[in-house]
């Protein structure tokens, strides 16, 4: 994987002048935007919603992009909360969709102005992102508007969990957690034509509902103190073959508990707090897999197929294979309430946000 492709962000920490040279093709882009800031690390009252805030100007092999939509991910969560560093320019969020309105000089593979595309990157909480080209995914006309940032993110997460970080056999009892968020809701609807047996957990009836009309066959409330043991039975007594996790510290003895013989942990983030620490001894008495794909490795895992994976995706999603559950639409002064419902567990499937 060449680093310099996933990796390599640029924003401008400055106006330059003359804003567009030789090399940069341009609609009219002015020179300020709304964008959320954040000076310090803290709760959701740290993003600061702002109307004068530096256009970027895309750099080298990058396009500029003007957002129609945002995407929302627990992963801003962990930004906003400082687990992950400080974003560039205090501007966070990894998905967004809209159309390129200018192109920085070098190539763009491909990738022309007015072009509609859906990208993973940064600084997506602005009205314009500078994203590296591999990065942004050109849209078929027939993919609606909002249905690329309500899907990369999770959508690509949850296809490199169970294809490339996992290999899910027919006849497997799959635990997935949370599964009325917004990657449980796909790991639910990719999982379900593979011939697995699903047992899926979140914290409420309505939730859980929404996991089987998802594809779940069995739904456990993990609030329950019987909960490990329910799922004990309707294994009978086996156990999961594959867990995925994205919750973390509150899961890892029930995890470690549930999972079979020979069976894999993947635990792929934190929403209650990162995992516990697990011995090789405990591992071994089960010869259990425990995996921690970071989300940048789980985009590596995708790396030089994201065009590849996107198209798969978006295939998925017209032949109506999948069906993209928006939990809402916010407008992007209304940030922190985004944050706290978010954080508070009130929402399920996607979280779109129009700048
Ligand atoms: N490794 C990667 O590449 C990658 C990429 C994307 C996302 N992720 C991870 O995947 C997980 C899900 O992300 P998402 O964006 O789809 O979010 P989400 O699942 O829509 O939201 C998080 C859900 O986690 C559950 N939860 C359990 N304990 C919680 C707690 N203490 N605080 C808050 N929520 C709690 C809640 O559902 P209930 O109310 O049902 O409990 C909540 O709705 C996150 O951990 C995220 O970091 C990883």
């Amino acid at each position: 994987m060449r680093r310099s492709l996933l990796l390599t962000i640029h924003f401008a920490t400055h106006i330059p002048q003359p804003r567009f040279n030789s090399t940069m093709a341009t609609n009219s882009v002015p020179e300020v935007m709304k964008a959320v800031q954040m000076r310090r690390t803290g709760g959701p009252e740290v993003l600061q919603y702002k109307m004068d805030f530096p256009v970027p100007v895309p750099g080298d092999g990058e396009i500029l992009v003007q957002n129609e939509f945002i995407g929302i991910n627990f992963v801003d969560v962990y930004w906003r909360m400082g687990m992950m560093g400080m974003a560039p320019n205090g501007i966070i969020g990894r998905e967004g969709e809209g159309r390129i309105v200018a192109l920085g000089p070098g190539n763009h593979r491909g990738l022309n102005i007015g072009d509609r595309v859906g990208w993973l990157s940064m600084g997506a909480y602005a009205e314009y992102t500078a994203v590296p080209a591999p990065l942004a995914h050109r849209l078929p006309a027939d993919i609606e508007p909002g249905i690329a940032a309500a899907s990369l993110m999770q959508g690509l997460t949850a296809l490199a969990l169970i294809h490339k970080v996992t290999q899910v056999k027919e006849g497997d009892w799959i635990l997935v957690h949370a599964a009325a968020g917004g990657v449980g809701s796909w790991l639910c609807q990719l999982l379900s034509p593979l011939g697995v047996k699903i047992i899926a957990t979140a914290s409420t009836p309505e939730k859980l509902q929404l996991a089987k009309d998802r594809g779940a066959q069995y739904i456990v409330n993990y609030k329950e103190a019987e909960f490990v043991e329910q799922i004990q039975q309707i294994t009978g007594q086996h156990g999961v073959d594959v867990v995925f996790d994205g919750i973390g510290r509150e899961q890892t003895e029930n995890n470690m508990n549930l999972v079979a013989k020979n069976g894999s942990i993947i635990t792929y983030g934190a929403a209650s707090g990162a995992p516990g620490f697990i011995s090789q001894q405990r591992l071994a008495a089960k010869n259990i897999r425990l995996v921690g794909p970071a989300e940048t490795a789980v985009m590596r895992h995708l790396g030089l197929e994201f065009g590849f994976w996107c198209s798969k995706l978006m295939e998925s999603i017209k032949e109506d294979k999948i069906d993209v559950k928006i939990h809402h639409t916010y407008v992007l002064s209304d940030i922190v309430q985004v944050h706290q419902d978010l954080q508070g567990r009130k929402t399920t499937g996607k979280v779109l946000v129009k700048p």
